[in-house]
């Protein structure tokens, strides 16, 4: 069992190297934590700069980076009374105290048979794996590097295997550039000054870069899912180093543990954003140490729990791979770990009846209340296309095949909710408006017992007689029938709807062309909360007023994504379309976060300038629309074996007998 009680202990060995470590002690490893620990209430890592004049030259910064491979492969390690300890020297090259023995870094060994004990015992329903319990301290260790990992280099635009099986990469950079309009030129400009250093390595983009800003909050800070957009446009302009640096960093911040009064979240979780920290050293002679200081939440507007997070790590760690062609990256023991912890996370276990997951209002990128509790489509379509990210890369093995098997059967039962319950088209619409009501037994048509007169006037005129779409939420005799973008846009590109389906939502999306897209892609959602419903539903929250910010607002970050899904759906010359819609704006707005009124006319009214993810989005965007065939690496087809299985194990005919539903005749 797991003793509840945690840490975060900072390693004693002064004075040049601290590192701050969480854990938790647990009978599995035998590790208890040293009475010498020290607690503190924060999540940080931190990397000691002698000198602030010399981050890149010379070797005073030196990153230290968490190595749990070598971990395990280690014996040397030792803990005074029992407990294991690694010692990992550092010593600094050049400067004061040159030569000298500069710091101990002392970790707890835990988990150091973490191979046998990994996912072995896995079920379908994790939450049995009581071996799971060894993974949730993470073997570490501190490998010191001088310079960032080997990665294959950029040669001239082309990724690794799967990227040159597309045939791309024949332009060359300067006809590129040569080619490239103002705008993107600008844009490039821009996203590359937007790049966040930790001891002189890139680790991320900030979120904004808005001069004028007077009240930065936290848009100073590398938000996980914000810089999704720029690792993409990196990542096709042939640049792998800066994602990778991300996805271990935030790796590293996945092992802090935090807490909320007192409460912990789960250790699988990710953070929503992380800051580069300059912390000065005693001494005040102008040295200073960086510490990457991550927020999970706490810190944040409500005190979200920031679910996307990992979702998005999973999904840009496949895409690293896909793009670069560098598979080790995923194969490391450390990143297996973490992508395991996630999906522990997500697939524990609880009051729930579906497979959906359950979440709280504002836990991805509607991160304020949105009446999006419950179980938002955004969540779902992430969840779903991690899963299916997660499937590719863990490594199958005795260890794991539990684990597999459990992702496989979510993915089928949550294909299955998603395409029956979510789905709504005329068709559809027409048979909830004469739904019977009150329906108590297991073969109900109105499972949800969802009222008629629920159907929005708004949408009695608005459904197009072609094209469809998943909609917004699904509760107990409640359907949130908001067309929610981004959750959209991934069930097509993930094929979490079906073939019909998610050809219908981008038939919708081309239907809907002037409410959906108008003068800026593309609406976060349709249509805005008003008057009463958006008092009591954003609880009267005056930056999510009606078609301004979440509410009803345009995002052109979202182009992006609905470029990859244009192509997914061979509908290239749409996304072409809604590109130069934004290309004529963006740059001579300055690349707002976001646009207010319905159609998307103005400048959000508290929207950032110079905003990341605009940018990166516009980028990402053009780089997809030069190379489709990169595109075609970064979505998913049908899986037909996914189709074959039945979560509850019966056979079709028996399913019949014993009331599943995935068997139900078709509706007529
Ligand atoms: C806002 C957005 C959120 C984004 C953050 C940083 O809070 O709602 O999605 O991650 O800004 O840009």
């Amino acid at each position: 069992m797991m003793n509840s009680r945690s840490c975060i202990c900072v390693s004693a060995m002064k004075p040049y190297c601290r590192f701050l470590i969480s854990f938790r002690s647990s009978s599995i490893s035998g590790f208890s934590p040293p009475s010498s620990a020290k607690l503190l209430n924060s999540s940080k890592l931190q990397c000691r700069k002698i000198d602030s004049r010399s981050i890149r030259s010379g070797t005073q910064c030196r990153r230290i980076v968490l190595d749990r491979k070598a971990f395990c492969d280690s014996d040397s390690i030792s803990w005074g009374g029992g407990s294991r300890v690694l010692r990992a020297r550092v010593s600094i090259g050049r400067g004061r105290g040159r030569g000298r023995e500069r710091g101990v870094l002392v970790i707890p060994r835990v988990a150091s048979d973490f191979r046998n004990h990994s996912t072995s015992s896995l079920g379908s329903h994790v939450n049995s794996d009581q071996s799971f319990e060894s993974i949730f301290v993470k073997p570490l260790v501190f490998k010191e590097l001088e310079k960032t990992e080997e990665i294959p280099k950029k040669e001239s635009g082309k990724g690794g295997e799967d990227a040159k099986s597309g045939n791309v990469g024949v332009r060359s950079e300067k006809e590129q550039v040569l080619s490239q309009s103002e705008a993107e030129k600008e844009a490039w400009k821009l996203l590359r000054g937007a790049v966040v250093n930790y001891c002189g390595f890139p680790v991320g983009t900030v979120a904004a870069n808005d001069p004028g800003d007077k009240q930065t909050l936290n848009y100073d800070q590398v938000f996980i899912r914000d810089f999704v957009p720029s690792a993409y446009a990196f990542l096709l302009d042939g640049e792998g180093e800066i994602v990778r640096n991300f996805l271990l960093h935030t790796l590293q911040l996945q092992s802090w543990e935090k807490t909320v009064d007192c409460h912990s979240p789960g250790p699988g979780l990710m953070p929503a954003s992380f800051k580069v920290k300059p912390v000065p050293l005693e001494g005040n002679d102008g040295s200073f140490e960086e510490v990457l200081d991550a927020d999970f939440g706490e810190s944040a507007i409500g005190r979200v729990s920031p679910v996307d997070s990992g979702l998005w790590w999973i999904i840009l760690l496949r895409a690293y791979g896909k793009l670069t062609g560098d598979y080790t990256l995923q194969e490391r023991i450390d990143v297996q770990t973490g992508i395991k912890l996630i999906l522990k996370l997500c697939l524990a276990d609880g009051f729930d009846m579906f497979p959906t997951l359950l979440v709280t209002d504002g836990s991805c990128m509607i991160d304020r209340r949105m009446g999006i509790h419950g179980h938002p489509l955004e969540i779902q379509a992430l969840f779903y296309s991690a899963l299916r990210c997660a499937r590719e890369m863990l490594n199958v093995n005795d260890g794991t095949k539990n684990l597999v098997a459990a992702v496989n059967n979510r993915l089928s039962a949550l294909s299955f909710h998603i395409r029956e319950y979510y789905w709504v088209d005329i068709k559809k619409i027409n048979e909830i408006y004469r739904y019977n009501t009150e329906e108590y037994s297991a073969d109900a048509t109105n499972k949800f017992n969802i009222y008629p007169d629920q159907i929005p006037s708004w949408l009695v005129g608005w459904i197009p007689n072609q094209g469809g779409y998943f909609i917004g939420n699904l509760q107990p005799a409640h359907m949130d029938f908001r067309f929610f973008t981004l959750g959209n846009l991934w069930a097509v590109i993930s094929s979490l709807g079906n073939q019909e389906q998610n050809e219908g939502v981008m038939t919708l999306i081309e239907e809907k062309w002037g409410d959906l897209v108008a003068n800026m892609p593309l609406k976060i959602c349709f249509p805005a909360l008003e008057q009463d419903e958006w008092r009591i539903i954003t609880g009267s929250d005056p930056k999510n007023t009606p078609w301004s910010y979440h509410n009803g607002g345009s995002w052109p970050t979202l182009l992006w994504q609905f470029t990859l899904a244009c192509i997914k759906v061979g509908k290239l010359e749409l996304a072409k379309k809604a590109v130069a819609v934004a290309e004529k704006r963006l740059k001579e707005d300055e690349w707002p976060e976001y646009y207010d009124t319905r159609s998307g006319r103005f400048v959000g009214k508290q929207s950032r300038l110079y905003q990341t993810w605009t940018i990166a989005g516009f980028l990402a965007s053009k780089k997809l629309i030069e190379q489709p065939e990169k595109a075609s690496l970064l979505f998913w087809q049908e899986d037909y074996q996914l189709l074959e299985t039945c979560v509850c194990g019966l056979s079709k005919s028996s399913a019949r007998k014993n009331k599943c539903s995935r068997f139900t005749p078709p509706r007529s």
